[in-house]
């Protein structure tokens, strides 16, 4: 997986293997990888996740572990049976989790869990956190880059300010991504694909935009285009 390519990744936010397979038909000529969730994961396990493979698309585990060191490391050692291309871990599972499984020898490409797209302002305040998202954002940026993550998964809105901070090679993964401003659904920090690539971002995760569309195929290659004509 080439780290410093603009891509497309759809999230298969499916419970039912049988249409996870079916959308990948539809949109497999203009997606760069997948996106297997909670919902996949645990509703199929590994073993569904294995049998994506076969379309030889990068696959993004997005599990978002958060828990003590040694649970995070091992549970990465137990992923290793699928050899996903990345991972996602929340970085607010602290310094010491993020240093053990940036260290593990065998593992996918670490990417660090920032501020959840569906989150805003106010809900930082309201857990005791009194800044901005952007800087918020920014300072678990910092942590990520200096233990060594693979990369961070932001809304793109936060993009431009991680890219001024980081090596050229760190992936800024943007999920929250909408055409318009319709259909928002539960995310707040939303961008258009536009905005996340000028932004800075490598990688745009795209789900019910394509997954829920009459024509999952249109959607993909119209975001597609947008990516490669920037
Ligand atoms: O359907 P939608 O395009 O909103 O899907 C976004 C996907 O990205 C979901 O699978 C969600 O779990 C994931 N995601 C997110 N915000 C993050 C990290 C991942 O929405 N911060």
């Amino acid at each position: 997986m080439d780290n410093l390519k603009r891509s497309l990744f759809c999230a298969l936010d499916f419970k039912d293997p049988g249409d996870a397979h079916k959308l990948i038909e539809k949109v497999k000529k203009y997606i760069d990888g997948v996106k297997v969730g909670l919902e996949f994961f645990l509703a199929n396990g590994p073993i569904e996740v294995i049998k994506l493979k076969k379309y030889g698309l990068p696959i993004f585990l997005d599990l978002k572990l958060h828990d003590i060191p040694n649970t995070v490391s091992e549970a990465v050692k137990s992923v290793m049976k699928i050899k996903p291309d990345l991972l996602s871990v929340h970085i607010t599972g602290g310094r010491q989790m993020l240093k053990e499984v940036a260290s593990l020898k065998k593992r996918p490409k670490i990417v660090g869990i920032s501020m959840l797209t569906s989150l805003e302002k106010q809900d930082l305040n309201q857990m005791g956190i009194n800044l901005s998202p952007e800087n918020y954002v920014k300072k678990l940026a910092k942590i990520a880059i200096k233990l060594r993550l693979d990369g961070i998964v932001s809304s793109a809105r936060e993009a431009k300010l991680i890219r001024s901070i980081c090596p050229q090679e760190f992936i800024i993964i943007t999920p929250g991504i909408r055409l318009d401003s319709k259909n928002l659904a539960d995310q707040k920090r939303v961008t258009t694909p536009k905005h996340a690539i000028e932004n800075g971002a490598s990688m745009l995760i795209v789900g019910r935009p394509i997954i829920k569309s009459k024509n999952p195929g249109n959607v993909a290659k119209k975001i597609k285009n947008i990516i490669e004509n920037i």
